[in-house]
């Protein structure tokens, strides 16, 4: 049967990005991909036209979807809109929630090619590859109550920062078979010195662990996992986390690999049902000029194409599209330094494409 597969551009650099990978997606069904594609609004752009940020309509065609290609959310233009409820983020946290879309998987990984582009030296980051396993419909990002009151004649913000053990354990069980199939350590960071929350978190992941015996489990506080990240990267293999640690430690990986602009991600729910978007956000200073990098889009269609359409040979075939191009030495702007050619986003889709189409 045929697959839906809606498309979300959203905001700033969102539409450019996206639109290149839907040519690799358009090539992939001239491939054999037996997909459709459909397009929906979300973010500023869902606001904008319709009043919210996750319309009626775009939340029903995500339901029915097999997976979703998200742009990105957010721009100052909707920054000042004071009811938290209509931000474009919230449109991206709607889909998350709504679709229980639990299970976000963030890797971290160097293109050789691009060791140069990492701020940090090349022999810290040298190989490279990093898998981030997110929680991503709990913790403090959802937990009640919330909100700003007066108390005692001034203002008070608060959030609750909640898992229940049910929560943890499949995530656990997420980062468990990730590790199994990688290089068998998962690290779990938490910060069990001072919140409850993460001692129950620790509790679980190691009642979990005999049931993996070939995954060997550590376990780490979140302050130190961030100077890990930056000191010494390679002693990770999978991580897992709660959704605002892995938040925070996602992006400094990121930034390893050279540029967030080369990562990608994919969301799960139990149904293996799917959101793919790039790990960066909607970079409103530069969208329109053609600055923007198309690469984790078109990786996070790789991602799709593995995890929620079963087609792993599509995706090792983008995957060693995009590695060739950078072979090619073409850069956007944000991966490109002197000896290698600067492309626009466009071009950069454009060569993916041809890539694709020789191998
Ligand atoms: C991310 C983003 C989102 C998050 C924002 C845009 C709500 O930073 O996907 O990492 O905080 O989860
Ligand atoms: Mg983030």
């Amino acid at each position: 049967m045929s697959k839906k597969i809606l498309v979300l551009p959203g905001d700033g650099i969102g539409p450019e990005i996206t639109a290149e990978a839907v040519k690799i997606l358009n090539a992939c069904r001239e491939a054999g991909l037996d997909a459709e594609l459909e397009e929906g609004l979300v973010g500023g752009a869902g606001f904008d036209a319709e009043g919210h940020p996750l319309p009626e309509s775009t939340l029903e065609k995500a339901k029915a979807a097999d997976a979703i290609l998200l742009g990105a959310v957010g721009g100052p233009k909707w920054d000042t809109l004071e009811d938290l409820s209509k931000r474009p983020e919230k449109g991206l946290l709607g889909l998350r929630k709504n679709l229980n879309l639990f299970g976000n998987l963030r890797p971290a990984l160097l293109y050789p090619q691009l060791a140069e582009a990492s701020t940090l030296k090349p022999e810290v980051v040298s190989g490279l590859d990093i898998m981030i396993v997110r929680e991503l419909t709990g913790g403090i990002y959802f937990g009640q109550p919330r909100g700003i009151e007066e108390r005692d004649g001034e203002r008070v913000g608060f959030n609750t920062y909640v898992y229940s053990e049910s929560e943890i354990e499949r995530i656990g069980r997420v980062a468990f078979e990730m590790a199994q199939k990688r290089g068998k350590k998962l690290c779990s960071v938490d910060k069990a010195n001072v919140l409850e929350v993460t001692i129950l978190w620790r509790e679980v992941m190691n009642r979990l662990a005999p049931e993996y015996p070939d995954v060997e489990l550590s376990h780490m506080y979140v302050d130190n996992a961030a100077m890990q990240l930056v000191r010494a990267p390679k002693q990770f293999d999978v991580v897992v986390t709660g959704n605002m640690f892995g938040d925070i430690l996602s992006d400094a990986a990121a930034m390893l690999t050279g540029s967030i602009g080369m990562l990608p991600s994919a969301s799960l729910n139990e149904k293996q049902q799917g959101m793919y978007e790039p790990c960066h956000g909607s970079a409103p200073d530069i969208a329109g000029q053609g600055l923007a990098n198309p690469l984790a889009t078109i990786l996070s269609v790789a991602m799709m194409l593995r995890y929620s359409l079963g087609e792993p040979a599509l995706a090792d075939r983008i995957e060693r599209a995009v590695g060739k191009v950078l072979d090619q030495g073409l850069r956007t702007a944000d991966i490109a330094y002197p000896g290698t050619r600067q492309v626009s986003t466009s071009e950069m889709g454009d060569a993916v494409l041809a890539a694709f189409a020789e191998s």
